[in-house]
């Protein structure tokens, strides 16, 4: 299968099961937009959840934050954002289709047309959403969508590091919607311009800030990893000079390789004191830790790890779909599609599959439906063959199938199935939710 096939079948795995649909399909779609649908929604909450996991729960130094999407204006010019968040943007004098200038193939012609040297100047745009709130649209009212999370933790910092008591080094993570006007979206989720990030701002002792940029660098590759992305198809790559964004002296991005290259995944940056900085002179507010054991106040450098949870979620996709052959028990093979997520990703833990609707079978179904329920996110099939059902499962990547057939009646026993291996084993109903917990361990 070639990449870019890899990627149609992933898009059209997506549309069919009900993972992620266009958005506002029935009025044609809108400017790469994407719904999560059933099955997505699962999938996304569990990358989202494996992060706050790994970045909050398990640590005894990193607390959370849910900050507004809208912001006193005051934050963006403080931020820089308002001045130079911008990309350059160029026409195509030929066809007129917009371009990002630091986009464009080194031939110089247009994606689009072909037509060579055809390129107006660069102008500077803005990413930024504005808008406007309460009912008059003056300049007084303008507010703008936040195009990162992060702004939100540095404005609180005085708030979360007086009340939660950390101490430098500490740090404060964000899961939420971020917004930007991109030139060119697209890749189905991998570029929108309404996204949802997993920020985590690290403040520490300004001495220190390079130890943690080494130590978060290794500890998010470490993450992907652990979560399923080969390592064949990671690599961290540190910025160029030029590439720098306007707060950082060293960013890393952790890159997956996507049908159509390398792109960023998630970020690293040293954003050093710029961020407390400006908002302590812009606000008239003092954002500095003042360290007892040494006498002394300083304003913490930040590092920051800044992951899209949609750019994750579709990293996670390509990376489990597989088409593979698979013996059809009638001496030949068959194609079957499968995700081998990690459980922990996979948006449906166990699916149960009554192998007929006898009436006999359907209570006892349901019993053990009932009792897996309240600990797994499951599902009940009962419609097709039991093995349409088994690649039913497979394709949406459910790591574990549970039959119910007419032995259960007289052994009070099921076939539970494993979707990587398709081995089958007998377990009682009474050890089945200890069984599967083993394997799912959350
Ligand atoms: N606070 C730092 C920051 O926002 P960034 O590299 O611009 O850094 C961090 O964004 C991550 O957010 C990216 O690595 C990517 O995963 C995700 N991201 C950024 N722009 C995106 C977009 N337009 N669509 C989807 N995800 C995006």
């Amino acid at each position: 299968m070639s990449t870019s096939d890899q990627m149609d079948r992933v898009v059209n795995l997506c549309k069919r099961r009900g993972l992620v649909f266009p958005s506002s399909e029935i009025y044609g779609g809108f400017r790469s937009t994407w719904d999560y649908g059933p099955l997505g929604v699962e999938l996304k909450r569990n990358v989202k959840d494996a992060w706050w996991r790994a970045m909050v729960q398990l640590r005894d130094d990193v607390v959370g934050l849910d900050a507004a999407i809208l912001m006193a204006p005051k934050v963006w010019e403080a931020s820089g954002h308002l001045a130079t968040f911008t990309d350059p943007l160029v026409d195509c004098r030929s066809c007129k289709e917009r371009f990002r200038a630091d986009h464009l193939p080194k031939s110089g012609a247009c994606p689009n047309c072909g037509a060579k040297d055809s390129f107006t100047e660069a102008r500077h745009f803005n990413l930024m959403f504005k808008t406007f709130v309460g009912p008059v649209e003056d300049d007084a009212a303008v507010a703008y969508l936040r195009p990162e999370t992060a702004q939100g933790i540095f404005v609180n910092f005085a708030n979360v590091q007086t009340t939660s008591r950390k101490k430098p080094p500490f740090g404060v993570a964000q899961i939420g919607k971020s917004f930007r006007n991109e030139i060119t979206p697209g890749n189905f989720i991998f570029r929108t311009r309404e996204f949802e990030q997993m920020e985590m701002e690290y403040f520490v002792p300004p001495e220190d800030a390079d130890r943690w940029y080494e130590y978060w660098c290794q500890e998010r590759l470490r993450w992907h990893l652990d979560l399923g992305i080969p390592e064949s198809k990671l690599r961290l790559r540190p910025h160029d000079t030029e590439e720098l964004s306007h707060y950082s002296t060293g960013t890393s991005d952790v890159e997956y390789e996507f049908p159509w290259g390398w792109g960023e995944l998630e970020g690293i940056a040293n954003r050093t004191d710029f961020d407390l900085k400006q908002h302590a002179q812009s606000s008239g507010q003092e954002l500095t830790f003042f360290d007892q054991e040494h006498d002394r106040r300083y304003v913490p450098y930040v590092i920051e790890p800044a992951l899209g949870a949609d750019r994750a979620t579709l990293a996670f996709l390509l990376a489990a779909y597989e088409e593979e052959d698979v013996p059809n028990g009638k001496g030949g093979t068959e194609k079957r599609t499968v995700l081998h997520l990690d459980p922990r990703l996979a948006p449906i833990k166990v699916a149960v599959l009554p192998l007929s609707r006898n009436e006999r079978l359907t209570p006892v179904a349901e019993e053990i439906a009932g009792s897996l329920r309240s600990q797994f996110m499951i599902d009940v099939d009962t419609s097709g063959s039991i093995g349409r059902r088994y690649r039913r499962q497979d394709e949406v990547g459910t790591p574990y199938c549970v039959t119910v057939d007419f032995d259960t009646l007289d052994d009070q026993a099921v076939t539970v199935r494993d979707r990587d291996s398709m081995t089958q084993e007998r377990i009682p109903v009474e050890g089945l939710v200890t069984y599967l917990r083993e394997r799912l361990p959350w």
